[in-house]
C-alpha cells in the first residue's frame, strides 16, 4: 500500500464541508489541525484555516471579512425582505456602522438573568417533554426558540408561529436551500419583521424583557435606525435556531453514548451545565464559518491574495476552543444557549431514557444537528 494511503482513514469525510454531518469526524479534524494552519484546498477551490492557530489568525485579521468585498448581500437575496435583514445583521457585516449595534446587543444579552432563564426554561420544557421520536426532532428546535421568544417578551400564543417563521427564514442563509424554501424564507422574513414591529409598539408595556433592554440600550447610544434594530432582533431568533437545536441534540446523543451519565447527573444535578459545556466543546453544533479576504493578507507566513474565500474550520481548533467563534464576530449568545440547552435536557432526560433512538444528521455544510429515528431497542 502506498505510504500516502496509510495517512488517510478510509472512513474520513471526503472534505471539510462533509465533516459537520459525518458520523465520527473528530479524528479527521485532529489530523487537519496537525497540518499547516493555512492551506489551499484545490478540490474546494478555497483556503482552509485549521487548528487553533489557523482559526484564531483568520478570525482576528481585520481584512478577513464575513462577506466578499462588494457583495454585502448574496445576489439571490438582493432586493428582498431576507436581503433587507441580511444587510443589517451584525453577524453578516463588518465595519464601523455595526460597532454600536453589536455593543448594544452584547450588553443586553450579557444582562440576562441566567438563573431565572434556567428556571423558566425548566418549566417550559417540563410541560413539553417529547414523548415520541418525531416530537423530539421538533422539540430540539422549538424549545430554544420558545425560550428566546419568551425572553424577548412575546406572549406564549405567538411562540409557535415565531418558531415556524424562524425555521423558514434560516433557509435563506443556507446554500443548500431550493427555490421553494427561499420563497418560504421571504414570507417568513416579512412575518417576523411584522411580529417584531408589533412587539416594539408594545415594548413600553414589557419592562424587564430582553426587547426592552435592547431598545433602551439602542436609545442610550443613539442607535435609531429602526430597520437595523428590527433586523437584529430577527437575527437573535435565527442565530438561536440551528445552533442551539444542534447543541441540544448533540447532548441527547452524549447521554445515549454514556448511559451512566444519567444516573450520575440525577445524583448531582449541579453537573448538568458542565455536561453541556463539554458537549459544546467535544461535539459542537457549528463546525465551520467563512471569511473573505478584502486585501492580500499574510497569515502564519502564507500569503492569501485579495478576493479569496477561507473556510474556518472551528471544529478543528481543539477542545479549549469551542464552536462559538472568536474575535469581532464571537457569539454573544453563548451563555444563553448553554442555559437553554441545559434546562431542556435536564427537564427531558428521564422521559427520554426509555425512548429507543438512532440518529443521523440533517444536511448542512456547517451545522451538526442530529435527526433522530426509532432505534432498535431502548
Ligand atoms: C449552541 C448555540 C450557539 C452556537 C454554537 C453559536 C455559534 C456562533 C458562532 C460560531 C458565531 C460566529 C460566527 C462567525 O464568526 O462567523 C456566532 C455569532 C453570533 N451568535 Fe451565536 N451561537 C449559538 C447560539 C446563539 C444564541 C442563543 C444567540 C442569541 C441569543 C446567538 C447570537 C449570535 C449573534 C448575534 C452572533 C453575531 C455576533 C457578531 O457578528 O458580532 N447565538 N454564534
Amino acid at each position: 500500500m502506498p505510504f500516502a494511503d496509510l495517512l488517510i482513514d478510509p472512513a474520513d469525510p471526503v472534505h471539510p464541508l462533509a465533516a459537520a454531518t459525518h458520523a465520527a469526524p473528530y479524528g479527521y479534524y485532529r489530523r487537519l489541525a496537525e497540518g499547516p494552519p493555512l492551506r489551499f484546498d484545490a478540490p474546494l477551490d478555497c483556503w482552509l484555516a485549521t487548528g487553533a492557530a489557523g482559526v484564531q489568525a483568520v478570525l482576528a485579521h481585520p481584512a478577513c471579512r464575513v462577506r466578499p468585498l462588494g457583495q454585502a448581500v448574496p445576489q439571490n437575496l438582493a432586493g428582498t425582505p431576507c436581503g433587507a435583514i441580511f444587510a443589517e445583521l451584525v453577524r453578516m457585516n463588518d465595519g464601523e456602522r455595526y460597532a454600536v449595534p453589536k455593543q448594544v446587543l452584547a450588553r443586553a444579552l450579557a444582562q440576562v438573568d441566567l438563573a431565572r432563564l434556567h428556571g423558566r426554561v425548566m418549566d417550559l420544557a417540563g410541560d413539553r417533554v417529547p414523548g415520541r421520536v418525531a416530537r423530539l426532532n421538533e422539540a430540539i428546535f422549538e424549545l430554544p426558540l420558545f425560550a428566546m421568544a419568551d425572553l424577548l417578551g412575546f406572549a406564549p400564543a405567538q411562540w409557535p408561529a415565531l418558531a415556524a417563521w424562524t425555521r423558514d427564514f434560516v433557509a435563506c442563509l443556507s446554500p443548500l436551500s431550493n427555490g421553494e424554501q427561499l420563497a418560504g424564507a421571504q414570507q417568513a422574513a416579512y412575518a417576523l419583521l411584522q411580529g417584531f414591529t408589533a412587539l416594539l409598539r408594545e415594548a413600553e408595556a414589557l419592562p424587564g424583557s430582553l426587547l426592552h433592554d435592547i431598545v433602551a440600550g439602542a436609545d442610550a447610544v443613539g442607535w435609531h435606525a429602526s430597520g437595523g434594530v428590527l433586523a437584529n432582533l430577527v437575527g437573535l431568533l435565527s442565530q438561536t435556531c440551528d445552533a442551539t437545536a444542534g447543541l441540544l441534540g448533540n447532548a441527547v446523543v452524549a447521554l445515549r453514548a454514556q448511559p451512566e451519565l444519567c444516573t450520575q447527573l440525577r445524583a448531582a444535578p449541579g453537573r448538568w451545565p458542565a455536561l453541556l459545556r463539554d458537549v459544546s466543546q467535544r461535539d459542537p453544533s457549528i463546525h465551520n464559518t467563512r471569511r473573505y479576504t478584502a486585501e492580500d493578507v499574510q497569515l502564519h507566513g502564507v500569503r492569501i491574495p485579495a478576493g479569496q474565500m477561507i473556510i474556518v474550520v472551528l471544529a478543528s481548533a481543539g477542545q479549549a476552543e469551542s464552536g462559538f467563534g472568536h474575535g469581532r464576530h464571537a457569539c454573544p449568545g453563548q451563555s444563553i444557549a448553554q442555559t437553554i440547552a441545559t434546562a431542556c435536557l435536564q427537564a427531558w432526560a428521564e422521559g427520554l431514557e426509555d425512548m429507543a433512538l438512532a440518529w443521523s444528521y440533517l444536511p448542512s455544510l456547517n451545522a451538526r444537528i442530529p435527526v433522530f429515528m426509532q432505534g432498535a431497542s431502548a
